[in-house]
């Protein structure tokens, strides 16, 4: 058990005074390195999207390392495809059908990993949609939709599996994909921004949380990775898209030219093990976080008061 963050102060009551709230910034490094997760033969991983791209990259590279695998994914076929290819190299999978957005099926994908497994030590709350288009121009059942998959999806595991990990004692590891949406924000796909900004701020929080009890908790902030994430919206409430759509071929360009899944997965298990809470892919975009940070700054700078 570590007490690497423990702060003496953070007891802070719910007074909303500035001293309060400055009592709950951790004053220690929050990047602590106290709990190292190391995946190997002892290890149960729960992963939903599990079944391809990202999710599925990132069972590889468990598998490689021994670990046992619960793949979670709403699509059976691809979910059963999967785990063959995973078992082929001798990996011990088993398989729910499940989707993130439904608290009930996530409470029985879990039970399903225990009865299977008798613990699980790594959580990937993976699964996710994009979702394109203007602001004001965004039918709600829509957004609602991506809310639920993307930060509910997230929120179910987190909170399902997280005494899960804690009643075994052994310690583990939960991992929610993010996005480098999450960091940097543009126009034309703002509800994805939404979802991701809020997977950023819940990770840095539980983070903080859970490091007590020998839970590390990164989040995965790819930039453009080879998958099908661009035809997840074609699954929104109110339909459309197709892939004759110029925006969408334009989107399947991007992707098309992005990182391998299985290269992100090899590097999302490498900084588990380094304990680290930002997992990033693509080096370009540092500027475009030096610009974000810059520009907050700016405007925190500009603050006229106590001055
Ligand atoms: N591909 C990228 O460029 C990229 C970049 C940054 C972040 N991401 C994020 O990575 C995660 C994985 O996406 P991907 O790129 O591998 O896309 P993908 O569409 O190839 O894979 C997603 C998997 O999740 C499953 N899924 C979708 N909705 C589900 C639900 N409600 N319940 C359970 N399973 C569900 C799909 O069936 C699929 O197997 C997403 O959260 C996505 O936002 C992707």
């Amino acid at each position: 058990m570590s007490d690497n963050l423990a702060n003496p102060d953070h007891k802070a009551g719910n007074s909303a005074s500035s001293s309060a709230i400055s009592s709950q910034i951790p004053s220690t490094n929050i990047l602590s390195k106290a709990y190292i997760m190391k995946i190997d033969s002892s290890s149960v991983a729960f992963i939903t999207g599990g079944a391809a791209g990202i999710g599925l990259g990132i069972a590889q590279a468990f598998a490689k390392r021994g670990a046992k695998l619960m793949l979670a994914d709403i699509d059976q076929s691809t979910l059963d495809a999967a785990a063959e290819t995973l078992r082929a190299d001798g990996a011990d999978v088993a398989t729910v059908v499940c989707d993130v957005a439904d608290e009930a099926q996530m409470r029985a994908a879990a039970q399903a990993t225990i009865d299977r497994f008798g613990k699980v030590h790594i959580v990937v709350n993976n699964a996710g949609v994009a979702l394109g288009g203007m602001t004001g121009e965004i039918d709600l059942k829509d957004w609602r939709w991506i809310v639920d998959i993307n930060l509910m999806g997230v929120a179910h595991g987190v909170e399902i599996f997280t005494p899960l990990i804690k009643s075994h004692g052994e310690g583990g590891h939960i991992i929610n994909t993010a996005s480098l949406a999450g960091h940097i924000a543009g126009p034309g796909m703002a509800p994805y921004h939404a979802t991701k900004f809020a997977v950023v701020g819940y990770s840095e929080a539980m983070q903080q949380e859970l490091a007590p009890a020998d839970i590390g908790v990164s989040v995965l902030c790819p930039a453009w990775v080879k998958t099908n994430i661009h035809r997840s919206g074609f699954n929104k409430p109110t339909g459309g898209g197709n892939e004759e759509d110029p925006q969408f071929q334009e989107m399947s360009k991007v992707i098309d030219g992005g990182l391998d899944p299985a290269d992100l997965g090899e590097w999302t298990a490498t900084c588990v093990e380094d304990n680290r809470l930002y997992i990033f892919s693509h080096p370009e975009f540092g500027a475009g976080i030096d610009m974000r940070y810059a520009a907050v700054k700016a405007d925190y700078d500009a603050v006229p008061f106590g001055k």
